[in-house]
């Protein structure tokens, strides 16, 4: 093991580990709305529902901001990398001023909250940056400045920032905001269960019967009925649309370390080129700010992950001189074919169901946004900007046409590619403590594990959502499926939906 390997995980989750985890129901429950999955965008919904005077049981299968939401660079922003020049095309200005509209919304909403409930979570205003290095990207950075500033943020294009190296360019958009997302929405938690809400933790919902009233069963076997359910948990677990056609994962790697205050950007940054950096900075301890930088983004199950993590350690050493790496950790995201999250009924033909999902990397800002807009809906009432973010909006398929295609081709060669004979096949006495890798045997694809200890483990190489093989991330000791980004332990546990059901064992 390397000096990276040792490196302590999510920033977020070491500084802010929460307390004792609120339990299962140990009986069957009966609220007004159910919220499945406690990240930003589940208890945001949570809190806007209990403040409106709704019984509310947000119900998460690990902890509380345990998920993506503890894993993300934090930063609050309506600036969602390049996405105004591309929705003025596809949406029209008119969708792009919504999305500007909803996400500033969703950011001063998040202010309130801080304010209200008095939450020590590190905020601090800033401004947020796309930029470029490479001068033959400046004219997309100033058609986005443009676009961004037609569609109301205070953008504009600029040649100059505070980093430590030279850009070419940059579109830099003021007022916007970064913070502890766990501290926040642990904060949050504590008040919205002093307010009557419940919370659950270490419980999975693994089913949904759609009716008056909603029906969820948990993986203990308890029932909770309620007249509404939210489905928050990242990619949908329940997708009776097939949102997952739209949505694909991507994941990404960041890592962290202490960097003087004098010398770490105060400003939030990110470009698309290498492969994306992003970098920002939090307080620290007297006299050092963290640097954050997240990058190398890859489809979960398709990359060498430690030689990812070497890189953008790397990149990050090189252009922070005297930046000590302390923690590493990786996210996961889901772009949506169209770059707009899909916040909505949970189907055509639903009534009482609702989905927020695709997020794209942007979930702070989107996740608070979807909670004030499912809040509403629940509540019959329709903001503006509903349609635009709308699961079931028209035309979407026509519009996304390309991205869709592109997805479905990716999914159906790890469908169909994985099942076909592989060239070379070591056995499984070849995998060195630590190594996974999926064999055959017996005309079956075997998930083979070698732990610690030198015990070999093996669970079924078919994923459990929609029977996509399973490749080894070494780096992070997980099983993970390219097609929809499903997750599982080395002994097949679900890590991550969308399945919510553990890779069978198998006899070794
Ligand atoms: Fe869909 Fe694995 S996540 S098949």
């Amino acid at each position: 093991m390397n000096a990276q390997q040792e490196l302590p995980g999510s920033y977020w989750l070491e500084t802010a580990p929460g307390g004792e985890p609120a339990p299962p129901p140990s009986r069957d429950l009966a609220v007004d709305v159910a919220v499945v999955g406690g990240g930003m965008a589940g208890l945001s919904t949570a809190w806007e529902l209990v403040r409106r005077g709704h019984e509310v049981a947000v119900l998460e299968a690990g902890r509380i901001a345990g998920g993506v939401t503890g894993r993300t660079t934090a930063k609050l922003t309506a600036l969602h990398t390049l996405v105004y020049d591309r929705l003025r095309r596809t949406r029209g200005r008119e969708g792009a001023r919504l999305y500007a509209h909803s996400q500033s919304a969703a950011i001063r909403r998040a202010a309130e909250t801080v304010e209200e409930v008095g939450i020590e979570c590190a905020w601090e205003e800033a401004a947020a940056c796309t930029y470029a290095e490479d001068p033959r990207h400046v004219p997309q950075l100033r058609a986005e400045a443009e676009a961004a500033r037609e569609a109301g943020l205070p953008a504009g294009f600029v040649t100059g920032t505070e980093l430590p190296y030279p850009v070419a360019g940059a579109v830099r958009v003021t007022g916007q905001a970064q913070f502890h997302p766990v501290k926040y929405l642990l904060g949050l938690t504590e008040e919205l269960r002093r307010r009557g809400g419940i919370v659950h933790e270490g419980t999975r919902v693994t089913g949904l019967t759609e009716g008056t009233p909603c029906v969820l069963t948990t993986d203990a076997g308890v029932r909770v009925r309620a007249r509404e359910v939210v489905v928050a948990t990242h990619h949908p677990v329940f997708d009776r649309a097939l949102l997952f056609t739209r949505l694909s994962p991507r994941r990404e790697l960041v890592v962290a370390g202490t960097l003087g205050a004098d010398r770490a950007p105060r400003d939030m940054y990110i470009t698309t080129e290498q492969n994306t950096r992003s970098v920002r900075s939090a307080p620290h301890t007297d006299g050092t700010r963290l640097l954050i930088v997240a990058g190398e983004h890859f489809t979960p199950g398709t990359a060498d992950v430690e030689e990812r993590f070497g890189r953008l350690a790397a990149w990050a050493e090189s252009r922070f001189p005297g930046l000590a790496l302390s923690h590493r950790w990786a996210t996961q995201d889901n772009d949506s074919t169209d770059s707009v999250p899909l916040v909505g009924p949970l189907h055509p033909g639903s009534h009482h169901a609702y989905v927020a999902t695709g997020f794209g990397g942007w979930g702070l800002s989107g996740g608070i946004m979807a909670g004030e807009l499912i809040a509403d809906l629940v509540e019959g009432r329709k903001p503006e900007w509903a349609d635009l973010y709308d699961p079931r909006r028209l035309g979407s398929v026509v519009r996304e046409g390309w991205s869709f295609l592109k997805n479905q081709a990716h999914v159906a060669q790890h469908f169909v590619g994985d099942r076909l004979p592989s060239v070379t096949t070591p056995s499984p006495e070849e995998l060195a403590p630590g190594d996974g890798a999926v064999l055959r045997v017996g005309g079956h694809r075997y998930a083979f594990h070698r732990d610690g200890g030198g015990l070999l483990h093996a669970v079924s190489a078919r994923c459990t959502h929609l029977g996509c093989i399973v490749a080894f991330n070494r780096a992070e000791q997980a099983w993970e499926c390219p097609c929809h980004g499903s997750r599982f332990a080395p002994d097949g546990r679900v890590l991550q939906g969308p399945a919510v059901r553990p890779l069978e064992k198998r006899e070794v």
